[in-house]
């Protein structure tokens, strides 16, 4: 099936700010450094750049595999030896890009296997893409990269494909074999996503990491929900952007209108360490569109 053309310039756009968001959130996460400041800082870099969030910062600390953004109130700093996933996006009138690095806090070492587990396997699955490969041949290049260093995949979380303002827009990319059927299409944008652990390589849902997305258009009738709407549409957001009383009252009315994320933690208690890139299924190969210039 032919896909809409899509304006690569500004998909390509969005990548280079998502990279730079995901580096500075690199340097930042440091010991002592606070979480939220962290968080801010990395938003704070993407609106500067004229693009917006496409999420929250998310800043998931060992066994946290996804999902976590600071609350307005979380003083939680930074230990070194912490192991900490900054996963960020960024998005250009809804062209988005979703990038993710792990860093060790305080250069521990302690680790370096896992955090190269989960580079491995992303450069390795993003070899396999090419218009018309199978989406499996990219989960088996994943999961071998990984167990190749004798840990395990996350096999319940995956990479996804992208379209405008749809951040999970319906084909999975899996971290293990056996689990697609779906092929690449050239013009696609899709982000890989690989999460190696120490543990039993599943996640369980902890507490509310702070971050909900509007399921549909909560419509008029309240206009604080209604701005906000027009501010997230349906891409998720962290509950510190309603920043005033009447939008946090507001979001506190709309239960029904948003879905909200729990934390990912291990199952088996294991560290967690990922990477990801947006890349673009383009002609014969793919292209990276989460990099710094
Ligand atoms: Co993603």
């Amino acid at each position: 099936m032919p896909r809409e053309p899509i304006d690569l310039d500004r998909w390509r756009a969005a990548g280079r700010i998502a990279a730079g968001a995901r580096e500075l959130g690199l340097r930042l996460t440091v010991p002592g450094a606070r979480r939220r400041d962290v968080a801010e800082a990395i938003e704070e870099y993407v609106r500067g750049q004229g693009a917006q969030p496409a999420f929250p910062a998310n800043l998931s600390r060992n066994v946290e595999a996804a999902h976590y953004t600071p609350s307005i109130d979380d003083e939680a700093v930074f230990a070194p030896g912490d192991l900490v996933k900054v996963d960020v996006g960024a998005h250009l009138d809804g062209a988005i890009a979703d990038t993710a690095d792990t860093v060790e806090v305080g250069g521990t070492h302690r680790h370096e296997n896992l955090v190269r587990a989960a580079h491995d396997a992303l450069r390795d699955g993003i070899a396999q893409v090419r218009p018309g490969v199978r989406v499996d041949e990219v989960s088996r290049a994943i999961a071998q990269a990984i167990r190749a260093r004798g840990l395990r995949p996350i096999e319940d979380l995956t990479g996804h494909s992208i379209e405008r303002y749809l951040l999970h827009a319906g084909k999975s990319i899996p971290n293990v074999p056996g689990a697609s059927d779906a092929t690449l299409i050239e013009g696609e944008v899709i982000a890989i996503e690989p999460f190696a652990t120490n543990g039993v390589g599943h996640i369980a849902n902890g507490p509310f990491g702070n971050i909900a997305r509007f399921r549909a258009d909560p419509g008029p009738s309240d206009p604080v929900l209604a701005g906000l709407f027009g501010r997230f549409r349906t891409l998720p957001f962290a509950m510190r952007w309603a920043t005033t009383p009447e939008e946090q009252a507001a979001l506190r009315r709309a239960r029904r209108w948003l879905q909200t994320y729990p934390v990912f933690l291990e199952r088996g208690h294991g560290l967690v360490a990922q990477a990801e890139h947006t890349v673009l299924v383009g002609p014969g190969r793919a292209e990276i569109l989460s990099v710094v210039p």
